[in-house]
This record gives C-alpha cells, sequence and structure tokens, in this order.
C-alpha cells in the first residue's frame, strides 16, 4: 500500500500544486488538511478531486482534534505543511492571523510529530525569514534570520519552533526556504497574478517605490519538486534553500507582462512604498543541488509566458475567486482609485 502524506494548505497556491505533482507522478497517497481561507480554493482543485489517493478535509491546522482525527483515520507517514497566512502587505495591515496560523498552527502541528505518530515533518518556510540583502551576496542556509515584517517574523518564528522539536525531541523534521513562486493558480493580490490580471483588463499597475527591488524567481513546479526531494531524501534536521537564480527586478517583471500582452508602458503607476519593503532577495542553492541532486527546470522566461498564457486562458478563474473580500483588501491596499 502506497504511504499517505498529510498536506496541509494544498487549496492554496503552491499547496495545490504540490498534490497536483503527488497525485500525477508519484504513488503517494494525499489527505489536503485546508481551513479554505480567502487564499484557499477548491476550484483550484477540481481536476483531482475525484482521484483515488485523495482526500479533502475541510479544518484548521490549529484545530489538534482535526488533525488527531486525520492521524486515526488516514494514518499519514509524513507531514509537509504549506498552510499560512503569506501576504506581506495583509501582514502590515494587521499580523493576528499570521501569528494563529503560522505559528500557533506549526506548534500544533508537531505536537504529533512530537508524540512519535508522524515519521517526517517538513516545514515549507521562505527566504523571506533571512531578511534583506544589500546589492552584492546571497543568502546560504547559514544566513543568520532576520526577517524585516511581520509575515516573515512570523515564518521565521515557525522555523525556531522546528528546529527547537528537532534539537529537544529529536523528531525527524526538515525546513525548506524558496524563493519567490510564480506559476498558474497564484491568488492575484501577489506582483506577477496581479499585474498579468490588471494589464489584461487595461488597468494600471502599482509599482511601489522605485520598483527596483529585486526577487529572485522560481516556478511553482520546480519548488514543489525540490519539496518532494526534501521529504524523501533531505537529512533530518536540515535547512534546504531553494531558488532558481532568476534575479529580477520589479519593474522589469512588469515591463515583460506588458511586453507579452502588447499594452503600453503607460499603464504603469509608481505608488507609495511598502514600509520597510526588503530591498533584495538572492538564493544560493548550492546544498540542495549538491546533495539532493535537485536542480530548477524551468527558464524565467518559458515560465512567465507560460504563466500569462495560463492567467489570459483561465480568466474565469480570477473571476470566480475574486470576492467581497478581495475588493475591501484592495480598496484598503491601494485606495479605491485603482479599483480591481
Ligand atoms: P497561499 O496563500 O496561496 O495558500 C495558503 C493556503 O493555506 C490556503 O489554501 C489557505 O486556505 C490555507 N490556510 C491558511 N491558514 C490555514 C489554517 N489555519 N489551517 C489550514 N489551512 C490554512 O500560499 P502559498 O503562496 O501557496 O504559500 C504556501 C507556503 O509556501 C506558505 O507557507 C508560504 O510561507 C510558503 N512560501 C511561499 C512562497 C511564495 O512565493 N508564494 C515562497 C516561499 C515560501
Ligand atoms: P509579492 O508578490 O507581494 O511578494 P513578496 O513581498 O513576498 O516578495 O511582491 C513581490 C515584489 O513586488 C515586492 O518587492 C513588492 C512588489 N509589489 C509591487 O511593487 N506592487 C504590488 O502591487 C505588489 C503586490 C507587490
Amino acid at each position: 500500500m502506497s504511504k499517505t502524506v498529510l498536506v496541509t494548505g494544498g487549496a492554496g497556491f503552491i499547496g495545490g500544486n504540490f498534490v497536483r505533482l503527488l497525485l500525477n507522478e508519484t504513488d503517494y497517497a494525499v489527505v489536503n488538511v485546508d481551513a479554505l481561507t480567502y487564499a484557499g480554493n477548491l476550484i483550484s482543485l477540481q481536476d483531482i478531486e475525484d482521484h483515488p489517493r485523495y482526500t479533502f478535509v475541510h479544518g484548521n491546522i490549529c484545530d489538534e482534534a482535526v488533525i488527531q482525527n486525520v492521524l486515526n483515520e488516514y494514518a499519514p507517514s509524513s507531514i509537509v505543511n504549506f498552510a499560512a497566512e503569506t501576504h506581506v502587505d495583509r501582514s502590515i495591515q494587521g499580523a493576528d492571523e499570521f501569528l494563529q496560523t503560522n505559528v500557533l498552527g506549526v506548534q500544533a502541528l508537531l505536537k504529533p510529530v512530537i508524540a512519535g505518530n508522524i515519521e517526517r515533518f517538513v516545514q515549507v518556510s521562505t527566504d523571506e525569514v533571512y531578511g534583506s540583502l544589500g546589492p552584492e551576496g546571497r543568502f546560504t542556509e547559514t544566513t543568520p534570520l532576520d526577517p524585516g515584517n511581520p509575515y516573515s517574523a512570523s515564518k521565521a518564528a515557525a522555523d525556531f519552533l522546528v528546529r527547537a522539536a528537532v534539537n529537544t525531541y529529536g523528531i525527524d523534521a526538515c525546513i525548506t526556504r524558496c524563493s519567490n513562486n510564480y506559476g498558474p493558480f497564484q491568488f492575484p493580490e501577489k506582483l506577477i497574478p496581479l499585474m498579468i490580471h490588471r494589464a489584461s483588463h487595461g488597468k494600471t499597475l502599482p509599482v511601489y517605490g522605485d520598483g527596483q527591488q529585486v526577487r529572485d524567481w522560481i516556478h511553482v513546479e520546480d519548488h514543489c519538486r525540490a519539496v518532494l526531494a526534501v521529504l524523501e531524501r533531505g537529512k533530518k534536521g536540515e535547512v534546504y534553500n531553494i531558488g532558481a537564480e532568476n534575479e529580477i527586478q520589479n519593474i522589469e517583471v512588469v515591463r515583460t507582462i506588458l511586453t507579452a500582452l502588447d499594452k503600453p508602458d503607460s499603464l504603469i503607476e509608481f505608488v507609495k512604498d511598502r514600509p520597510g519593503h526588503d530591498r533584495r532577495y538572492a538564493m544560493d542553492n548550492t546544498k540542495i543541488s549538491r546533495e539532493l541532486g535537485w536542480h530548477p527546470t524551468v527558464s524565467f522566461a518559458q515560465g512567465m509566458q507560460a504563466t500569462i498564457d495560463w492567467y489570459s486562458n483561465n480568466a474565469e478563474w480570477i473571476q470566480s475567486i475574486i470576492s467581497k473580500e478581495y475588493i475591501r483588501y484592495f480598496e484598503r491596499q491601494y485606495g479605491t482609485a485603482s479599483g480591481t
């Protein structure tokens, strides 16, 4: 019988792509526990909802009874935790939910691992825990954590909890820290889907500050394959950085989208900068390449074209997930003038 993986947050962007990877390319059975917040959508999983190795459980990772029931019923051997509040701008508007899910939720998930009921725990973290880089250098796994906003602070806290559980209780856990993802099914509050969605409707593109901040972009499929490599071959207690060596300024990303959609640069609108905006992220992925044999396979040019095509061909997906809550968030963040 195939082993079962408990994937949390599998109705979100990366978790959903990971669930699909497990079902399509491995023998694992998958139980997906997701609270279906504004960012979680079962519409994104319609193609696999009837898969014989897939089960969805609507639940919150902070709810220990939900997790215990999943353990009793499906006996997963491992947990891969994607569930989180993930948007920096929302964390600046208010961080309570970030601490609840990203910190206390991880603490709740660690309990059955500490009790010996789970063989392996993978915490999906982020490069943002390292803070902001100057113009030179890259983050390695030994770079000190120096989070610069409430979201990254909550993720760093979770990393410390996982590390403490490895050290104190000897649990088998790994932490992955990946750079900025793009690809299909990303919620249209993040830079790339937001800009594609707005540009394709001829709306202004709000670029924060001078637009010269740098992010290190990776296609979501490459990230998911890296997490799978860590689940299967990662060494107990280790941290693995994941990145695809695509350092690009935000303004350049936005111009790439405008060019691909044949829209004018005049849609760009420089707006007030994000408070405490991290200037640059860049990942050194030497460790995971050397030790686990993982390498990114999707070039930025190829991945972006495929992503722009996907959003153009799936315009109804965005329409179906945009709610009143999104419109209210959008107004708080950008003001009413820009419109959704
Ligand atoms: P997302 O916001 O698209 O999805 C998050 C999912 O978690 C949603 O389905 C949501 O319903 C679910 N969720 C939230 N709170 C929950 C709770 N209390 N219980 C159960 N489910 C809950 O996020 P994403 O972009 O797919 O990110 C997934 C993970 O990857 C996060 O941990 C994030 O920190 C990490 N990460 C993201 C990126 C990126 O670029 N998006 C990069 C590196 C790491
Ligand atoms: P985002 O997708 O929110 O990811 P993160 O903050 O986790 O890196 O933002 C990516 C970059 O794009 C970041 O430097 C902020 C910038 N940005 C804008 O300039 N305008 C926007 O409307 C958004 C959402 C982001």
